[in-house]
């Protein structure tokens, strides 16, 4: 079966489940109401398959895997929403629908974001993942650095900060790391953290799952130039609207991917044994720069 496809039967099995556990805890409040449309207005879920891939080779549990994906799906979800306010991208269209605050207003989408934040934390400190408090609090803790301020909640900032600038690459990287690499970290190394293998297994799938980061959000500025909205779901050619800082502004298109390839080329090779036994990862790498959506 080709990756492709494998993505979009675990994104059908993520979805069904992630309904039924986010139906049990939401009600008919218009906040839980937005949380919901947050997390199902469509979406890849690409972190949740990270999440599965990663289980299979730390051997977690799919229960447990899918309860991390889950959460890791509250945050991105969270971090969809805030990025769409006008405050922020300022974008009507999400995941080919009307974002959360057009599609309510900006206060529910603001709290929506707020609570789904707060949901993500709920579902990983509860009794749906392991008792080993002392993995389960490292998790924890880990999640917390990801996402908060040295990691998306800074990079997101950054971005703000770097449009209409001349950034060096590195700078702009940097930003790239923190809005969407650490996420992407979280969600390959998570499993191994909870499984408590070595520190060496823990730092190659921290590495490697930011490295997948990079490149996702890479190709995902090329996507915001290139793309259609019936392709993408969201209103193409936003960041040269909004002056964003990109790679793709700062060395062309042709650049970018050679650039993304380089940087595959050199952690597979620094990594052979591991890639080795499983060659399904460099599948998963090529993919992040080949895909189109
Ligand atoms: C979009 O992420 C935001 C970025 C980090 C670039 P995705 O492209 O994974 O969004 P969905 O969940 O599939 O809509
Ligand atoms: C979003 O980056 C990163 C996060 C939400 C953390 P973008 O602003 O490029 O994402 P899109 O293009 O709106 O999906
Ligand atoms: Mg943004
Ligand atoms: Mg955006
Ligand atoms: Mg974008």
């Amino acid at each position: 079966m080709n990756l492709k496809t494998l993505i979009n039967n675990n994104k059908k099995q993520f979805d069904k489940k992630f309904k039924s556990l986010l139906n049990k805890k939401l009600d008919k409040s218009i906040l839980s109401k937005a949380m919901y449309y947050g997390c199902f207005n469509g979406g890849k879920r690409l972190r949740p398959f990270l999440v599965m891939e990663s289980a299979k080779i730390a051997n977690l549990s799919k229960s447990e895997a899918f309860v991390i994906a889950s959460s890791i799906e509250c945050i991105h979800s969270y971090s969809l929403i805030h990025d769409d306010l006008p405050s922020m991208d300022n974008d009507d269209f999400r995941r080919g629908k009307l974002s959360t605050h057009k599609k309510f207003n900006e206060a529910t989408a603001i709290l929506a974001g707020d609570a789904l934040h707060d949901m993500a934390f709920e579902l990983i400190s509860g009794s749906l993942i392991n008792n080993n408090y002392k993995s389960k609090l490292r998790l924890i803790n880990y999640l917390s650095h990801c996402i908060g301020h040295k990691g998306l909640a800074l990079g997101q900032s950054l971005d703000l900060e770097f449009e209409n600038k001349k950034l060096s690459k590195n700078k702009i990287l940097n930003m790239y790391s923190r809005k969407t690499g650490k996420l992407f970290e979280y969600s390959f190394s998570a499993p191994f953290i909870l499984k408590v293998k070595s520190e060496s297994d823990i730092r190659f799938a921290r590495e490697f799952g930011m490295l997948f980061g990079q490149i996702f959000q890479v190709i995902d500025d090329l996507i915001d130039e290139i793309g259609t909205f019936k392709k993408i779901g969201k209103t193409p050619g936003k960041d040269v609207e909004q002056g964003k800082s990109t790679l793709l502004g700062l060395i062309g298109e042709r650049q970018i991917i050679s650039f993304c390839k380089n940087k595959v080329n050199y952690f597979t090779n620094k990594h052979k044994k591991r890639f080795y036994k499983n060659p399904q990862l460099i599948k998963l790498l090529e993919f992040g720069i080949k895909r189109i959506n």
